[in-house]
Formats: structure tokens, sequence, C-alpha cells
């Protein structure tokens, strides 16, 4: 027997209320390229491309989905319209969002922050493999330097760096990203995130130091592989404050190709920074001298110490370990023999413990040449006093 309730409900549910407008309904007026609204003194274009808009990702959803106070609406429309929100299907999104920096509220201004629509559009969004989305990786760092490299923006919010883009640009991931248009190259939502963006100096943010090595890792595991063994890693990972980080001897929005002619003085200029003193007794060498001049075949910290497996001396597997210096001098002194590398390239003659020869030589160097100075003193003033009894002795 047929059951006609359920069928009724079920046509209820189905057909839409007759009086709410369609889609079709909103096109037959916002096709109309010349529908304008005046706010603030600028007009905004009320047209929406009907073409643009089906084949754009959200082309089957009505209107209604994101504009959802229309939802009921009969054939006119209030002219405001409150803000339109994607949180009925992007929840988890703009859960990320709302905590982020960007958000009103957690942001030190409200203004010029960076919406939905900002990083992907309205009714033009597309997915972000599409290479005409601005999520595209190519074009993210147009998206984001929308605001971050406007000098106009930048210069009333100085934290956001207006240099930002233009390093990056210059440095090796912009190169490989937009000269040899390699997508797997690092943009800026690879290390900041795109939705949970917070301050580089906030702790959850993916560039915060804590973080950052974890971050570079994602794409450059075998570094950090080697990295989480040497000495330097070690501290790191033992909550050191003063361990470098990838970041700190690459930088970050201007990193250069390890093989660019000026990157192994920029090292040696960042090891310098944490290594005082022993920067100090290098400068003092032939090879720091020389390095010091501009000449980069010289060795540098990294060509006796190693970049990324950086050890103490005293482990048997550090290049500096006195079985292993015959081959990191070797490199470039062929036949360096044990002899050879009995040169100090950190001596320090003020370093009793250490460089006792040195010390005690430079000591006796020292007393040698006071020794002589005082004696001659001595002598001069004796021989003038002595000139100047003879000079009375002739006049008298
Ligand atoms: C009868 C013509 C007409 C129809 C049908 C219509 N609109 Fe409009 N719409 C307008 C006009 C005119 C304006 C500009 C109002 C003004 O001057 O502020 C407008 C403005 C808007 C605005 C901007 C509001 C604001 O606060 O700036 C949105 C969004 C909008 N319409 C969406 C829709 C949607 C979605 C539909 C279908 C559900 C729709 N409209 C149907 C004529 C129409
Ligand atoms: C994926 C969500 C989404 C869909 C679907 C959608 N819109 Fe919108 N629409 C937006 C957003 C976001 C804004 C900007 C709101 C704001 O700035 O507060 C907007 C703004 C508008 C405006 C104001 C002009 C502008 O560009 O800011 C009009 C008119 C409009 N929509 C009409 C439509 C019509 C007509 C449809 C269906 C053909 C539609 N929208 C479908 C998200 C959507
Ligand atoms: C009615 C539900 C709905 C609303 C409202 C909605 N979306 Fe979507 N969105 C979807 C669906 C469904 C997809 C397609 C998912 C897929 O194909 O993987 C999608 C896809 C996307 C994508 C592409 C994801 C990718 O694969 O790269 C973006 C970006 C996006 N939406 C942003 C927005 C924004 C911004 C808004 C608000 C302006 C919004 N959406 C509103 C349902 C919605
Ligand atoms: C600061 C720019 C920015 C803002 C603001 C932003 N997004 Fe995104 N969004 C991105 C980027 C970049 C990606 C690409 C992520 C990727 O490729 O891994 C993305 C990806 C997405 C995706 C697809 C992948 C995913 O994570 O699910 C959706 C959906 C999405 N965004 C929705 C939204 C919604 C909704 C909002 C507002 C609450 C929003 N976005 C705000 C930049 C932004
Ligand atoms: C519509 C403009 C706009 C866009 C687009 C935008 N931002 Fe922002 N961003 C801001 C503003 C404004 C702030 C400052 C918030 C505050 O006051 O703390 C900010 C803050 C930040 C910060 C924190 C800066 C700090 O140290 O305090 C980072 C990191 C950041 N944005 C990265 C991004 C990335 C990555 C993208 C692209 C995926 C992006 N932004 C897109 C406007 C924008
Ligand atoms: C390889 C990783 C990486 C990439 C790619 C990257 N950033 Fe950063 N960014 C960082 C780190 C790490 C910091 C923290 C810098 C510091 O503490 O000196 C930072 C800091 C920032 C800041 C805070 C202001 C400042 O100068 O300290 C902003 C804004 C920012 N980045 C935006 C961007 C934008 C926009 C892009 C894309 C054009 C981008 N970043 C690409 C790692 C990256
Ligand atoms: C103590 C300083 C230092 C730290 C920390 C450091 N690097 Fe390096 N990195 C260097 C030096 C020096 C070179 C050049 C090595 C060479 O020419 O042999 C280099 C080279 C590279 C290269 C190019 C490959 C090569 O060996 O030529 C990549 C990629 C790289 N580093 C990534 C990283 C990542 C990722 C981290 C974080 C785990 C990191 N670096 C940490 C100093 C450092
Ligand atoms: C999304 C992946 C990705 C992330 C994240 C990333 N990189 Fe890279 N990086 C690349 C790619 C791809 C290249 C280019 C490789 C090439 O052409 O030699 C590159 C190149 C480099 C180079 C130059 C290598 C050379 O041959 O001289 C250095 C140094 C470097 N990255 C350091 C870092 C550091 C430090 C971080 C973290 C702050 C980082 N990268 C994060 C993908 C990434
Ligand atoms: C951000 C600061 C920082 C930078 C940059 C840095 N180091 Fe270090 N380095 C440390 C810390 C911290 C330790 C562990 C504590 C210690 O022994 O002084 C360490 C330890 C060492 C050691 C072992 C010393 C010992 O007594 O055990 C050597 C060798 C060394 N670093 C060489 C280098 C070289 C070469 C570079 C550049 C390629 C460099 N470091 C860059 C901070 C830094
Ligand atoms: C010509 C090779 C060479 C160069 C260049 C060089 N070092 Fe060394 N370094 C050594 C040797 C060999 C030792 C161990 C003997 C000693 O302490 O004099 C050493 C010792 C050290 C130590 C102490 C290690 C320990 O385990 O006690 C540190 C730290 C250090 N160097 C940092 C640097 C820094 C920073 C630079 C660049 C400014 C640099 N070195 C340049 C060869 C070099
Ligand atoms: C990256 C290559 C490089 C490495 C590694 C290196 N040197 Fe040198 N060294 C040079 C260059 C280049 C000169 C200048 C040579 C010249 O002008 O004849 C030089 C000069 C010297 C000189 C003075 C000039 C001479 O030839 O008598 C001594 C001594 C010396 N190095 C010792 C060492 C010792 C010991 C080590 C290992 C602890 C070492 N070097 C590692 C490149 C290097």
């Amino acid at each position: 027997m047929r059951q006609p309730l359920p069928y009724f409900l079920l046509f209820l549910l189905l057909s839409p209320p007759v009086y709410a407008m369609t889609t079709t309904d909103c096109f037959d007026c916002h096709s109309d390229e010349s529908l304008v609204k005046t706010v603030g003194g600028s007009e905004l274009s009320l047209h929406i491309d009907e073409e643009v808009y089906t084949s754009s990702i959200h082309g089957n959803l009505d209107c209604t989905d994101c504009h959802s106070e229309l939802a009921d609406v009969e054939e006119e429309h209030e002219e405001e319209l409150e803000n339109t929100t994607c949180s009925d299907c992007h929840a988890d999104v703009e859960e990320q969002w709302l905590k982020s920096v960007h958000a009103p509220g957690n942001a030190m201004v409200d203004y010029d922050l960076p919406g939905c629509p900002d990083c992907h559009g309205k009714h033009d969004i597309l997915s972000g493999d599409d290479v005409r989305s601005r999520i595209f990786k190519l074009n993210i760092p147009a998206t984001c330097g929308e605001c971050h490299a406007s000098k106009e923006i930048t210069s009333r919010h100085p934290n956001l760096g207006s240099e930002v883009n233009s390093e990056y640009e210059e440095g090796i991931h912009g190169i490989v990203l937009f000269k040899s248009g390699m997508i797997f190259s690092a943009v800026c939502n690879d290390c900041h995130g795109s939705h949970s963006i917070f301050s580089a100096s906030d702790e959850r943010s993916s560039a915060n130091r804590s973080r950052i090595n974890d971050t570079c890792s994602s794409c450059h595991a075998g570094i950090v592989n080697v990295y989480i063994n040497s000495i330097h890693g070690k501290h790191f990972a033992a909550g050191s404050e003063e361990a470098p980080t990838c970041a700190s001897c690459h930088g970050t929005h201007r990193i250069d190709r390890a093989m660019d002619k000026g990157f192994l003085i920029t090292v040696t200029e960042r090891c310098s920074g944490c290594h005082k003193e022993k920067s100090d007794t290098f400068k003092n060498t032939y090879h720091g001298q020389v390095t010091g001049m501009g000449y980069s075949e010289a060795a540098q910290c990294p060509d006796c110490h190693g970049a990324h497996g950086i050890l103490p001396k005293e482990d048997p597997a550090s290049m500096i370990n006195p079985n292993n210096l015959q081959a990191t001098c070797g490199a470039c002194h062929p036949g360096a023999n044990s002899n050879f590398i009995k040169y100090l390239p950190h001596a320090d003659y003020h370093d009793k413990e250490n460089y006792p020869g040195l010390y005690y030589v430079y000591l006796a160097m020292v007393i040698l040449l006071a020794g002589v100075f005082i004696l001659f003193g001595i002598h001069t003033a004796l021989w003038l006093i002595r000139a100047q009894i003879e000079e009375r002795k002739k006049r008298g």
C-alpha cells in the first residue's frame, strides 16, 4: 500500500521555499556590469561574472550558501548586508585564523588585516593546485606581499618588514621559485603557515626559534639529521638560547646559495658573532688576514670545522681532532704532514694554559724588548748628562 505522508515530507524537504530567491534570480540583477555602489567615496562593482563564478571551486554553490542572510528573502533585499562568513563549511580553518595575528582582536591594529577574501578572493576562488589561484605556490609571495611589501601599509606597521619580499626575491628560495619555476621551493606559508600565522617571536609560530629547525627540516631533512648530532644541535636540544639554528647561520628571507662567493665570508662573520675569542685569534693568523682583505680562497671557519656536523676537538669524528687534521688541512695544502699541522690556527700569546710555548716565547720577547729599551734609556740619559758636563767644562 502507498504511504502518502513520507512522500509529502520528502517533497517538503527537497523543494525550496517558493518565495526564496534562487541563484538565477541573483544573476538577473548582478550580471549587470553597470551595477555599482558607492562606498566611502569610491565605487564598488556589484557585477558578478557568471563564467568566472561557475568555473570557481564554489561554482555549484548557491549564492545564499555564503550570503546566508538572503536565504529567505524574496525578490529584493536590503542595501546593507552583514559580512559574509565561510565558516559554515570551513569552520576548522576559521578557527585557526581567529587565533592568528591576522584576526581582529589579536593584532595590535584592527585595520589592513587579511580576512578570507584578501588571500582567496570572493567569487573567483580556485583550488591551490590551479595556476591562477592566489594560493598557487608561485603566487603566494605576491598575495602576502600585497600588504607586507606595500610601503603604504608597512610604514604604518614597521613590524611587517617592508623589505621582506625584496629580500626573499634575492635569496635562493625566491630565485629558485621565480627563475627556475620550482614549486618545491620555500614560500611564505611554508615557514609561517597559512592560517596559524603568528609573530616569529611567538612560540606558536612555525618560524619561532624553537621550531624553525623543524620547519626547514620538512624539506632539508638530511641536513637537520646531521645537525642534531653536532655540538650546536645538542646544545639546542638541551634548551640553550645561545646555540645556532639553521636561521642563525643562513638568515631567513635572503638565504644565499652555499656556493656563492660571499657566503663563506658571511657565515664566518656569523660564527664570529658567537665565538668572539676564537674569531679574534683567527683574524691574527695568515688565513684570517687574507680573508679580511677579501681573498676567499684561504681557510675560513667552516673549512676547518665543517658546517652542520661541527664537533669539539676531543671528539674523534671532529675535523679538528689531531688525528683528522692532516686530512682537514690537506684539502687545501696537499701533502700537509704531521709537522705542518703543528701550526696553530688560533694561536693566542695571552693564553698561558693552551699555548704555553707561544706564551713564554712572547713573554721572553717582551722582557727582552723592555730590557733593551730600559738599558738604552739609561744609557741615553747618562750620555746626555755627560754631554752637558763636557759642554760646561768647555765654556768654563
Ligand atoms: C532586483 C535586483 C536584485 C536581486 C534579485 C538581487 N540583488 Fe543584490 N543588490 C541589488 C542592488 C541594486 C544592490 C545595491 C544596493 C545598494 O545600492 O546599496 C545589491 C547589493 C548586493 C550586495 C552588496 C550589499 C552590501 O552590503 O554592499 C550583495 C552581497 C548582494 N546584492 C547579493 C545578492 C544575492 C546573493 C542575491 C540573490 C540571493 C541578490 N543580491 C539578488 C540588486 C539585486
Ligand atoms: C564562497 C562564498 C560566496 C558565494 C558562493 C557568493 N559570494 Fe558574494 N561575496 C562573498 C564574499 C566573501 C563577499 C565580500 C563580503 C565582504 O567584503 O564583506 C561577497 C560580496 C558580494 C557582493 C558585493 C560586491 C563585492 O564584490 O564585494 C555581491 C554583489 C555578491 N557577493 C553577490 C553574489 C552573488 C550574486 C552570488 C551568487 C552568484 C554570490 N555572491 C555568491 C562570498 C560569496
Ligand atoms: C556551502 C559550503 C561552503 C562555503 C560557505 C564556502 N566553501 Fe569553500 N569550499 C567548499 C567546498 C565543497 C569546496 C571544495 C572542496 C574540494 O573540492 O576539495 C571548497 C573549496 C575551497 C577552497 C579550495 C581548497 C583547495 O582545495 O585548495 C578554498 C580556498 C575555499 N573553499 C575558500 C572558501 C572561502 C574563502 C569561503 C568564504 C568566502 C568559502 N570557501 C565558503 C564549500 C564551501
Ligand atoms: C593570510 C592569507 C590567508 C588568509 C587570511 C586565509 N587563507 Fe586560506 N589559505 C591560504 C594559503 C596560503 C593556503 C594554501 C595552503 C597550502 O597550500 O597548503 C590556504 C588554504 C586554504 C584552504 C584549503 C586548504 C586547507 O587548509 O583546508 C581553505 C579551505 C582555506 N584556505 C579557507 C580559508 C578561510 C575560510 C579563511 C578565512 C577564515 C582563510 N582561508 C583565510 C591563505 C590564507
Ligand atoms: C591584507 C593585508 C595582509 C595580507 C594579505 C597578509 N598580511 Fe600578514 N599582517 C598584516 C598586518 C596588518 C599584520 C600586523 C598585525 C599586528 O598588528 O600585529 C600582519 C602580521 C603578520 C605577521 C607577524 C609580524 C610580526 O612579527 O608581528 C606575519 C609573520 C605575517 N603577517 C605573515 C603573512 C603571510 C605569510 C601572509 C600571506 C600568506 C600575510 N601575512 C598576508 C597584513 C597582511
Ligand atoms: C625559509 C623560511 C621563511 C620564508 C620562506 C619566509 N619567511 Fe618570513 N620569517 C622567517 C623567520 C625565521 C622570521 C623571523 C625573523 C627573525 O626573527 O629575524 C621571519 C619574519 C617575518 C616577518 C616579521 C618581520 C621581520 O622582518 O622580522 C614577516 C612580516 C614575514 N617574515 C613575512 C614573510 C613573507 C611575506 C614571506 C614571503 C615573501 C616570508 N616571510 C617568507 C622565515 C621565513
Ligand atoms: C653553524 C652554522 C650553520 C648552521 C647552524 C646550519 N648551516 Fe647550513 N651551511 C652552513 C655552511 C658553512 C654551509 C656551506 C657548506 C659548504 O660549503 O660545504 C652550509 C650549507 C647548507 C646547504 C647547502 C648544501 C651544502 O652543504 O652545500 C643547505 C641546504 C643548508 N646549509 C641548510 C641548513 C639547514 C636546513 C640547517 C638547519 C638544520 C642549517 N643549514 C644549519 C652553515 C650552517
Ligand atoms: C618547502 C621546502 C623548503 C623549505 C621549508 C626550506 N627550503 Fe631551503 N631550499 C628548498 C629548495 C627547493 C631549494 C633549492 C635547491 C637547489 O636548487 O639547490 C632550497 C635551497 C636552500 C639553500 C641553498 C642550497 C644550496 O645548494 O646552496 C639553503 C642554504 C636553504 N635552502 C636553507 C633553508 C633554511 C635555513 C630553511 C629554513 C629556515 C629552508 N631552507 C626551508 C626548499 C625548502
Ligand atoms: C648563535 C651562536 C653560534 C653560532 C652562529 C655558531 N656557534 Fe659554535 N657554538 C655555539 C655554542 C652555544 C656552542 C656550545 C657551547 C660552547 O662550547 O661554547 C658552540 C660550540 C662550538 C664548537 C665546539 C667548542 C667547544 O668548546 O666544545 C665549535 C668548534 C664551534 N662552535 C664552531 C662554530 C663555527 C665554525 C661556526 C660557524 C660556522 C659556529 N660555531 C657558529 C654558538 C654558536
Ligand atoms: C685553519 C683552520 C681553522 C680555521 C680557519 C678556524 N679554526 Fe677554529 N680551530 C682549528 C683547530 C685546529 C682547533 C683546535 C686547536 C686550537 O684550539 O687551537 C680549533 C679550535 C676552535 C674552537 C675550540 C674547539 C674546541 O673543541 O676546543 C672553536 C670554538 C673554534 N676553533 C672556532 C672557530 C671559529 C669561530 C673560526 C672562524 C672565525 C675558526 N675556528 C677558524 C682550526 C681552525
Ligand atoms: C680552504 C683551504 C684551506 C684550508 C682548509 C687550510 N688552509 Fe692554510 N692556507 C690556505 C691558503 C689559500 C693560504 C695562502 C697560501 C699562499 O698564499 O701560498 C694558506 C696559508 C697557510 C699558511 C701560511 C702560508 C704558507 O703556505 O706557509 C699556513 C702555515 C697554513 N695555511 C696552515 C694551515 C693549517 C695548519 C691548516 C689546517 C688546520 C690549513 N692551513 C687549512 C688555504 C687553506
